[in-house]
């Protein structure tokens, strides 16, 4: 996984539990692209790959929010 776009130093301020879900997502998303490929049962990707990937969303969003802060 490359992160080129990503401005320097955001990564190391971001929380670990919120870095370890994003990773887990590209990842499922990774994985959906691979088996897609490989066996083309798209059924399958939606109900269960999908599903399981809106899981990380879902949780994500309902942790985590970025503010605004004014100095
Ligand atoms: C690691 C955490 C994380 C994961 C995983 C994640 N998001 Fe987000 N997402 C955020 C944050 C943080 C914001 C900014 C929301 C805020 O602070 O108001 C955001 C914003 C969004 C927005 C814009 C919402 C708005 O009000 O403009 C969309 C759309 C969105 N996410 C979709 C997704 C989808 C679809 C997935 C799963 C494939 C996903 N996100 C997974 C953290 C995450």
């Amino acid at each position: 996984m490359v992160f080129d776009h990503a401005p320097k130093g955001m990564l190391a301020s971001l929380p670990i539990g919120f870095k370890k879900l994003g990773f887990a997502t590209h990842d499922f998303f990774d994985q959906i692209a691979d088996s897609i490929k490989g066996h083309q049962d798209y059924k399958q990707t939606q109900q269960q790959q999908l599903s399981h990937l809106l899981n990380n969303c879902v949780a994500c969003h309902k942790v985590y929010k970025i503010d605004f802060v004014s100095n």
